[in-house]
């Protein structure tokens, strides 16, 4: 049967959610970001001592497609080391709205997936148009 791009997605998170460095929150995150062409970038979350210099997944994950010149994107997928969803937070949402646009954003726990754009989980948001 043919796998579904949400299931490879998420599967690409929970590879990319073992190399999180969490030591300090003991929260690990995966993500993985599908572009239009059908490439899929991975991130996970990297902590630091001075813990305001943490990065997210997501955001590793965003800045790694975009350094690469990525500029077209789809879906995005989020797993976390507990098994809970977990939506991405507020600056994560902003900055996936502003550079990946309305993608859809699959979050998986282990009760199953759930669907969302990116403009479910940021409405209203900010841009330079102030539409
Ligand atoms: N974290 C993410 O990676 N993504 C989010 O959207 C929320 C939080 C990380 C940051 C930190 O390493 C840990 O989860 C606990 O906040």
């Amino acid at each position: 049967m043919k796998e579904d791009i949400a299931d490879i997605l998420i599967r690409e998170a929970q590879r990319s959610m073992r190399r999180a460095i969490a030591p300090y929150s003991g929260f690990k995150v995966g993500a993985a970001l599908l572009t239009k062409k059908g490439k899929i970038y991975g991130g996970c979350n990297i902590e630091n001592p001075s813990l305001m210099l943490s990065i997210c997944a997501e955001k590793v994950t965003l800045v790694k497609a975009l350094s690469e010149g990525e500029k077209s994107f789809k879906a995005l997928a989020i797993v976390t080391g507990d098994g809970e969803y977990s939506t991405p937070c507020g600056s994560c949402r902003q900055l996936i709205t502003e550079l990946a646009g309305n993608i859809d954003i699959y979050l998986a726990s282990k009760k199953g997936i759930k669907k969302y754009s990116a403009n479910d989980l940021l409405p209203h948001a900010f841009s330079k148009n102030f539409a």
